[in-house]
């Protein structure tokens, strides 16, 4: 099931964003990245997705008006199971137009997916010592 999240879900939020994160050494550089998940869960529209025997299973946050999805994480036992999809398709009901992200570069798991779910390259940022993000926008 997808739904809004509500306040009571923040904290199986942050565990999974905290375990996705140890499959990406290369955001060690990025401060303020859990500061950064508070506010967005705090304050933008977002979503869960829940499995009646596991909880919180992934979650979405949206910026608004911008319609730029500035975090989609889902747990890894849940992946494959199209809940990124799932959580991707609600967000953009709720949009006023395309949707966007950027990944980084490194995050080859996450751009395959993007890539099979139709999302579109527009633009690279980074380098120089810099970290490396694509500019993707959805279908
Ligand atoms: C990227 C991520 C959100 C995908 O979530 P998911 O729920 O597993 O994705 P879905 O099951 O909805 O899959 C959507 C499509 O992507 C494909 N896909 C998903 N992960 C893939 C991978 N690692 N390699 C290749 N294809 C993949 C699926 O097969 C599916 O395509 P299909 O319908 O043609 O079969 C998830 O792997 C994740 O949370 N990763 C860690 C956090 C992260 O990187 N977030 C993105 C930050 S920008």
């Amino acid at each position: 099931m997808i739904r809004p999240l509500e306040t009571a879900d923040i904290p199986e939020c942050r565990d999974i964003f905290t375990d996705c994160l140890t499959d990406m050494p290369w955001r060690e550089r990025h401060r303020g990245q859990h500061l950064a998940l508070r506010r967005a869960l705090e304050t933008q529209p977002a979503w869960v997705a829940e499995e009646p025997n596991a909880g919180v299973i992934g979650f979405l946050t949206l910026q608004v008006p911008t319609d730029y999805v500035d975090h989609l994480f889902v747990d890894r036992d849940w992946r494959f199971c199209g809940v990124a999809r799932g959580l991707l398709e609600v967000a953009r009901i709720e949009a006023t137009g395309a949707l966007s992200l950027d990944v980084d570069s490194e995050n080859m798991t996450a751009r395959r997916a993007y890539e099979a779910l139709g999302w579109q390259v527009v633009a690279s940022t980074g380098g120089a010592g810099r970290a490396r993000q694509m500019r993707l926008v959805g279908p």
